[in-house]
């Protein structure tokens, strides 16, 4: 699985730094949504599932947490533990956010609005999606 993330560039001085994100430029797509998680409890995993067609970028812009992400083949882990790194999902990768600490602001920004017919949030269904889908790939 290839993992893209990001390093946005920092607008520092002796203020401090600035990041600006933008649509289509340091992020890939049009932003049509952005929501934040915080005040995660001790010992939670929240998101297990996956999108049909969503692309989104994750910032943790405070504190740290770690994501996993399955394609249906394989897993990663990534660690998102400075605000200026981003992670790209794509449609159809499982995605579970943990290790969330107390601290932690995980920001989401997302190319489509909420629309919950685009979530596949069992497994089960996800790999038989996922397969389905590369076999329409392949002419099968
Ligand atoms: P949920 O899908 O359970 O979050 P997770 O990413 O951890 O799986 O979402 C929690 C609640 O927030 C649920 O009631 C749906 C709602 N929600 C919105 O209203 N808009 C959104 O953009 C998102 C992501 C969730």
């Amino acid at each position: 699985m290839k993992i893209i993330t990001f390093d946005f560039e920092e607008h520092g001085d002796e203020r401090g730094i600035l990041i600006s994100l933008e649509e289509n430029k340091n992020i890939p797509f049009d932003i049509k949504r952005c929501y934040y998680m915080y005040n995660t409890q001790p010992g939670v995993s929240r998101g297990h599932h996956a999108h049909k067609s969503l692309e989104q970028v994750l910032v943790c812009v405070r504190g740290e947490c770690k994501i996993l992400l399955d394609d249906g083949k394989t897993r990663e882990t990534v660690v998102l533990d400075r605000p200026n790194k981003g992670l790209y999902l794509s449609h159809l990768i499982w995605r579970e956010m943990f290790d969330f600490s107390e601290d932690a602001v995980l920001m989401v920004l997302a190319s489509q609005l909420y629309d919950e017919s685009d979530y596949i949030r069992s497994y089960d269904e996800f790999l038989q999606y996922v397969q389905t889908k590369n076999g329409e790939e392949n002419g099968l």
